[in-house]
């Protein structure tokens, strides 16, 4: 019988069977894309491999942009979220136009450690930091019944801004906020220093806070931390608590309310625990 020989599926099958965190996926992604690209350039142009300022630099630049194609398509058929296929695609090229651009070492490092202060373990909680308007902070108030105080947290707070405006609207609630990347932390603790803001901030991760101790949760994350969020928050928010999510639903869970943050807004979701 013949038996078609489907690249394509054998790629998807590898990438699928080892299962990886998209960090990790990403690395074996562009390593496995440039194995591809070195095995092109030996068989094109074995004599010169070695010597790449012997290569002329159409055939550099050619192979580079073979890189990005070839990591950003093994992106695709791995189901990689979208914008990680344009990261895989524009990774390469950005590294040859630099390379080209003779940028200072001390550049490098600057940008890798403000990236890391600021983004911090995103590779493994898979929550970037982007924050939430003032639509979606005037929506969140609305959720904090009048003469009810409320103790309040934002898990995930960015650059404290959720925090700091309820804290100013409703001064009998209680309002902290959670941040997991040392940069933002520290930029809210000085902004609510300077605006002498009732807020408080502190850095740490929210997996670990006892949810119980709080009436409101306000979450900005990603889909990738709803479900065990939502398990979390069953296990420990108590009985007519709220669980508000900006953009992100819980999948399988019914929300008690959605309503749209404001025009051009995403949905916010609110969840009343049982
Ligand atoms: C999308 S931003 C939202 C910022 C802010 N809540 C807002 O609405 O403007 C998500 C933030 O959550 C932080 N984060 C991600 N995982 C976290 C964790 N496990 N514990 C605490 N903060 C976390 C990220 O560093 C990022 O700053």
């Amino acid at each position: 019988m013949y038996l078609k020989f489907n690249w394509h599926q054998m790629l998807r099958l590898f990438f699928n069977k080892i299962n990886l965190k998209p960090a990790t996926l990403a690395v074996l992604i562009q390593a496995v894309a440039f194995f591809f690209v070195f095995s092109f350039a030996w068989i094109v142009k074995s004599q010169s491999l070695y010597v790449i300022s012997a290569m002329p630099m159409w055939f550099i630049s050619f192979l580079v942009l073979m890189q990005a194609t070839v990591a950003a398509w093994f992106a695709n058929i791995t189901n990689m979220a979208k914008w990680w296929r344009w990261i895989h695609f524009i990774f390469p090229l950005a590294v040859w136009v630099m390379s080209q651009l003779h940028v200072p070492n001390a550049i490098y490092l600057i940008g890798f450690l403000l990236s890391l202060s600021l983004y911090w373990t995103t590779f493994r909680t898979q929550v970037p930091f982007f924050p939430s308007t003032a639509a979606v902070r005037q929506q969140v108030l609305t959720f904090i019944p009048q003469h009810q105080p409320m103790r309040i947290i934002d898990i995930g707070s960015g650059l404290g801004d959720m925090s700091m405006y309820i804290a100013k609207v409703r001064p009998d609630c209680l309002v902290n906020g959670i941040e997991i990347a040392p940069l933002p932390w520290l930029i809210s603790v000085v902004r609510a220093k300077l605006k002498g803001s009732k807020a408080d901030f502190r850095i740490g991760d929210y997996r670990l806070l006892n949810f119980a101790n709080y009436d409101l949760i306000f979450a900005y994350l990603s889909p990738a931390a709803m479900s065990d969020l939502w398990q979390k928050a069953q296990a420990e928010m108590r009985s007519g608590a709220l669980l508000i999510s900006y953009e992100f639903e819980i999948e399988g869970v019914e929300s008690t309310e959605v309503i749209q943050a404001g025009d051009n807004e995403k949905m916010l979701y609110v969840w009343k625990i049982k």
